[in-house]
């Protein structure tokens, strides 16, 4: 057989197998071998090793665009000698991720910008880094897009689609209270994950102040109950990191008459 016949006939092979990255650098490497001592199996080796390593990194892309996270945070980056509220030790076990395999769920309270959404970020960067499904989302839109989908009489699908994700996040419980359809869609969603998969959640609020998120203690005691039966609390306490260089600068507060406070 001719060796053109060959060359292409491998060429054509690695594209059918959809090893697209191998294909496009196994020239180079079969010419490099033959001019220094490199073995046929380390060729092969580095081929494959360059093939499962792009497609690592396109899955984990993949994965962090239907996250809906839109600033992404990482957890190395997360100052634990500024905020020493949190202990390093729970930090290191929260980084193994062992909660999101037992399907806990982790609750970071605590006052405006002492890092709630930060970690929750870094720690869903992370599940997603290890090969499992994130989403992020504010409570607020997220109550917003089951009301519509239960006018459209789409709730079920809705809440089937955010049920699927290894790791759901609900940043900013708190902020504005709900309603009681609000109330009863939350607990609906906190019911179907409960005890089968992970879901972070910020707020702002003490559990003992749940009551008024809710509009009601006995929905608020109900969800409390299944969210707390198996989870971790981080209560973070201390100054709002945002205002750490103003501090330093003398000037804490931000003056609300200029347009230069919006990002955190
Ligand atoms: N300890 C820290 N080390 C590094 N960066 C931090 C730390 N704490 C907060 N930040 C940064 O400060 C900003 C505010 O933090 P973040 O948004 O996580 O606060 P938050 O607790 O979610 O506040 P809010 O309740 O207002 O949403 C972000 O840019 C975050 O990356
Ligand atoms: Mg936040």
């Amino acid at each position: 057989m001719s060796n053109n016949l060959v060359y292409e006939r491998v060429h054509g092979n690695m594209l059918s197998l959809g090893l697209t990255t191998a294909e496009g650098i196994v020239d180079n490497w079969l010419s490099t071998a033959s001019e220094r001592d490199i073995s046929t199996m380390e060729v092969l080796d580095h081929l494959f090793e360059q093939e499962v390593s792009k497609r690592r990194i396109s899955a984990i892309e993949a994965r962090t665009r239907v996250s809906g996270i839109l600033v992404k945070k990482s957890i190395q980056d997360f100052d634990l000698n500024f905020q020493k509220s949190i202990d390093k030790k729970v930090m290191n076990e929260l980084c193994t991720l062992s909660f999101v395999h037992n399907a806990d769920n982790l609750i970071l309270l605590g006052p405006p910008g002492v890092g709630k959404t930060h970690i929750a970020i870094g720690l869903g960067m992370e599940v997603i880094k290890a090969g499992f499904s994130v989403y992020f989302i504010n409570s607020a839109v997220m109550i917003d897009k089951l009301k519509q989908a239960a006018r459209q009489d789409k709730l079920e699908k809705k809440l089937k689609a955010l049920n699927k994700y290894k790791l759901l996040i609900i940043d900013e419980i708190g902020y504005l209270p709900f309603d009681q359809e609000a109330s009863n869609l939350f607990f609906r969603l906190i019911s179907r994950r409960y005890e089968r998969a992970s879901t972070i959640f910020t707020a702002n609020k003490s559990y003992s102040e749940w009551g008024e998120i809710f509009g009601d203690p006995v929905i608020a005691t109900a969800i409390l109950d299944r969210i707390l039966h198996h989870s971790i609390t981080l209560n973070i306490k201390g100054d709002s990191y945002r205002l750490k260089n103003r501090r330093k600068a003398g000037t804490p507060f931000p003056k609300l008459n200029r347009g230069e406070n919006k990002q955190a």
